[in-house]
């Protein structure tokens, strides 16, 4: 039988990405979640599914890059076969994200490029004030992960529209929505195959495409 594709993830809060991920699990295994927030509420969601956590301190290392080191030592324990981003509010280190290159995923709360960074949902709302019913699509984005902070070859991404009468909060809400169903399939896709990279370029299978068509997302290989 072909051994199951492990995923280590990583947090630093809510982590409700990650509750997504646990109970979406068809084909990986979260074997560990990682949190550089020891009090990150969302580690909870990993003991109540009985996988093992492990927190990190700021103020327990003599720098940020101590800290960081910390972090990645644990990762590279971990052996997994893909590392996934969800809410890990840390930027990474240039050497780590290179000896994992094509292997770690991020999400972003926002239809990439636009809107990189955070307050992805205010910029968002700015935008749809000023322009209208052109820029009235929002939603969230799954890509490979290099070094500058939201960038890497894009995956796929799940959209929303925005109504008159939201705010904030109403907006966030529903791109969370979004970004509960995207980032499961995306990583049970790539644990089965379906989704690959090679030399920077993403492929998604036939099948993976017809799927994630008919679940609405749009996919960007
Ligand atoms: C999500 O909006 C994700 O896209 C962004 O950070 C937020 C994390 O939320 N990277 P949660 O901790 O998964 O609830």
């Amino acid at each position: 039988m072909k051994p199951l594709f492990k995923i280590v993830v990583l947090i630093s809060a809510r982590g409700s990405n990650l509750k997504s991920l646990i109970d979406k699990a068809h084909n990986y295994q979260i074997t560990q979640v990682i949190s550089n927030k020891p009090d990150a509420p969302g580690l909870e969601f990993a003991r109540r599914a009985g996988i093992e956590t492990a927190a990190f301190a700021r103020s327990e290392a003599a720098s940020l890059l101590e800290h960081k080191r910390q972090i990645y030592a644990q990762t590279e324990l971990a052996v997994a076969d893909l590392i996934v981003l969800a809410g890990f509010m840390q930027i990474l280190e240039e050497d780590f994200v290179e000896q994992y290159g094509g292997k770690i995923v991020n999400i972003h709360p926002s239809l990439l490029p636009d809107f990189k960074g955070l307050e992805t949902h205010k910029k968002a709302l700015d935008a749809y004030q000023r322009y209208g019913a052109v820029r009235s699509t929002h939603g969230c984005t799954v890509h490979y992960v290099e070094h500058t902070v939201d960038s890497g070859p894009l995956i796929a991404q799940a959209t929303c529209e925005i109504a008159e009468d939201d705010n904030i909060d109403s907006l966030a809400a529903r791109v969370l929505e979004q970004e509960h169903r995207l980032y499961p399939w995306v990583i049970n896709s790539i644990a089965s195959g379906g989704i690959q990279i090679q030399a920077g370029k993403v492929t998604l299978s036939p099948a993976a495409r017809i799927e994630g068509r008919k679940l609405g997302f749009r996919i960007l290989d």
